[in-house]
């Protein structure tokens, strides 16, 4: 009996023990993980409390994460945020808000990179189709060889080449041509100096106001004339219809229009694309581009800006 009482008090005397190791292993690793901890926080020990803090504030509350640790920080638009804390402005309204000043921040920055550009191919700023404020460039525009002259690429005023003596030369061709079918071509315009286009361009303006001027006469610098590949074509002796919308009722106009390609020229204010060349139709206005781009943009029926990709 006496044995059987002591092997029961020595069982809970080692059950007691193993709690009291126990207790004390816990509190040797408490004690290390501490001094690790404040060794990791330089040492400082309200460093090392504020850690444990925000440890367990971002574990706890991840609505918070966004929020400025110093209220008066500056967001991504660049505002203060002293007065949007995220209590009294929800996120997505702020980032709704981000939003819109990056699409005007980029909008601002499309419109002076158009102010900027001197004849880039932009969409036209204004209803006339020329570019508000654009200046006359130093260097006259090539594309895929062509030289363009139109009102979003003008020429330089001191731009005087005369008249092509190839496109001449075409121009004979095409009229040699014409003779074999019974009509006699007559070029009655072609180079024009920038000077002359000042005098035409203003007794346009003075006869009809600017608004039905731009529409079929080029501003000064912005004339095709002024490159020397432009032929204003007519019929010897029949000047009634020279420059006018009844030439192209005639039968010079329709052969023109079927064959010119051929010489190399095209037909560059055609019906109906005003919006692509900026000009109403002209049924006597003809550019010399050289037979196989003229080949080209005849079979496809397409304008200069079409082929050239401009506009
Ligand atoms: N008539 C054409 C558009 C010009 O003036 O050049
Ligand atoms: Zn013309």
């Amino acid at each position: 009996m006496r044995n059987k009482n002591d092997e029961l008090s020595s069982r809970k005397r080692r059950r007691k023990n193993k709690w009291i190791n126990g207790g004390i292993l816990l509190l040797f690793i408490v004690l290390i993980s501490s001094v690790i901890w404040i060794g990791t926080n330089g040492w400082n020990m309200e460093k090392a409390v504020e850690s444990i803090q925000n440890e367990s504030e971002s574990t706890t509350d991840f609505q918070e994460i966004d929020e400025p640790a110093d209220s008066n920080s500056t967001d991504m638009t660049g505002r203060s945020e002293e007065n949007t804390s995220s209590s009294d402005v929800p996120s997505e309204e702020l980032l709704r808000e981000t939003e819109q000043l990056i699409i005007e921040e980029d909008s601002k920055e499309e419109k002076v990179r158009e102010e900027e550009s001197e004849g880039e191919a932009v969409p036209p700023s204004n209803p006339t189709g020329y570019i508000k404020g654009q200046k006359l460039p130093k260097e006259p525009k090539l594309i895929k060889g062509v030289l363009l002259a139109n009102k979003q690429y003008p020429l330089p005023e001191d731009y005087a080449p005369g008249e092509s003596e190839e496109a001449r030369e075409a121009f004979d061709e095409l009229a040699a041509s014409a003779v074999t079918s019974g009509i006699n071509l007559q070029a009655f315009s072609t180079y024009r100096s920038y000077d002359y286009q000042v005098t035409l361009y203003n007794r346009y303006v003075e006869r009809d106001g600017q608004e039905a001027a731009d529409r079929y006469s080029a501003r000064p610098g912005y004339s095709e004339h002024q490159t020397g590949l432009a032929f204003d074509i007519g019929e010897v002796n029949h000047e009634k219809h020279w420059a006018s919308n009844s030439f192209g009722d005639t039968e010079a106009a329709k052969w023109l229009a079927a064959n010119a390609h051929q010489y190399g020229f095209i037909l560059r204010y055609p019906e109906g694309k005003e919006d692509k060349t900026g000009y109403m139709h002209e049924s006597w206005h003809y550019r010399y581009v050289g037979k196989n781009k003229a080949e080209q943009i005849f079979k496809r029926n397409i304008t200069l800006e079409e082929y050239l990709g401009v506009r």
